[in-house]
């Protein structure tokens, strides 16, 4: 096992080396800015609360009132919440390279940090849609009760623009976050369990006889057997160190 700065030493490198970097981010990445994780055994949202009771079309179609009262809470929270060092460092990284985002987060944490390239898998809660034809709605979600709205085009009912279980990813991004994966140079995987496919599968596209895998989170994960380089802590402390002007 390499000592963790030579291990650091030859990152920079293979980062200057790269014209494409290329960040696979999960909710690790923005637990230093305050926001619950979803697997994490003491407190990840999921260990709290049952993801078919809020996160299913299911529940939503049962009780739309409470499914929507959950969304508002952690929007009210992540509104709350800034970016943290490790967002920021990676859309710094934008003046010296090429670099997209491909995150599972729906906080909008790496576009307020910045970044200008970032495919969101999994929505944004920021946003509702429409349940009937899909219709993006672009008023502010109500933060208060009555929560259900109305789409302006089909009467539909409006709900939070993200992925809940048992759905299929938005196509277009998922198959641009496939193209940005065969290209990349360089690939970082950041604070994602790996657990939840298809998203944890997005780091087989890339080409392996010229790209690099770089994993960060406090756990080895399962996508650990495909990295080059594992650093085991916390991404805002870790990335500014990596990715920063090599002080
Ligand atoms: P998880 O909660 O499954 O995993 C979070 C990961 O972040 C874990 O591996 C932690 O070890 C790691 N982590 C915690 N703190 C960290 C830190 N400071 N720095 C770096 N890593 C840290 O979250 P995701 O993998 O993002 O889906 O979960 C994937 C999807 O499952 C989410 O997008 C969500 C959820 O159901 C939807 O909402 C559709």
């Amino acid at each position: 096992m390499k000592h963790q700065q030579l291990l650091a030493d030859e990152v920079r490198e293979w980062i200057d080396q790269a014209d494409r970097v290329v960040f696979l981010t999960g909710a690790g990445v923005s637990a230093e800015s305050g926001i619950q994780t979803f697997r994490q055994a003491h407190d990840g949202i999921w260990k709290q609360y049952s993801p078919l009771d809020l996160a299913t079309k299911e529940a939503f179609l049962k009780n739309p009132e409470h499914v929507l009262a959950w969304y508002a809470e952690r929007r009210a929270k992540i509104e709350l919440c800034e970016p943290n060092n490790a967002h920021l460092a990676i859309a710094d990284l934008q003046s010296r390279k090429t670099v997209t985002v491909v995150t599972q987060n729906v906080d909008g944490l790496h576009q307020r940090a910045g970044s200008q390239s970032v495919i969101e898998l999994h929505g944004n809660i920021i946003s509702e849609s429409c349940l009937d034809c899909g219709a993006t709605d672009h008023e502010t979600p109500h933060d208060m009760p009555p929560y259900l709205r109305y789409c302006a085009f089909c009467g539909g009912c409006l709900r939070p623009n993200v992925v809940w279980f048992g759905e299929s990813l938005p196509e277009q991004a998922f198959s641009t976050a496939v193209d940005t994966m065969r290209q990349a140079d360089l690939l970082f995987i950041v604070g994602t369990s790996g657990e939840v496919y298809p998203a944890a599968k997005l780091p087989e596209y890339v080409d392996k006889k010229c790209c690099r895998i770089v994993l960060i989170n406090p756990d080895a994960t399962p996508h650990a057997q495909m990295a080059d380089a594992f650093f085991g802590g916390k991404a805002s402390e870790l990335l500014p160190q990596l990715l920063g002007e090599y002080a």
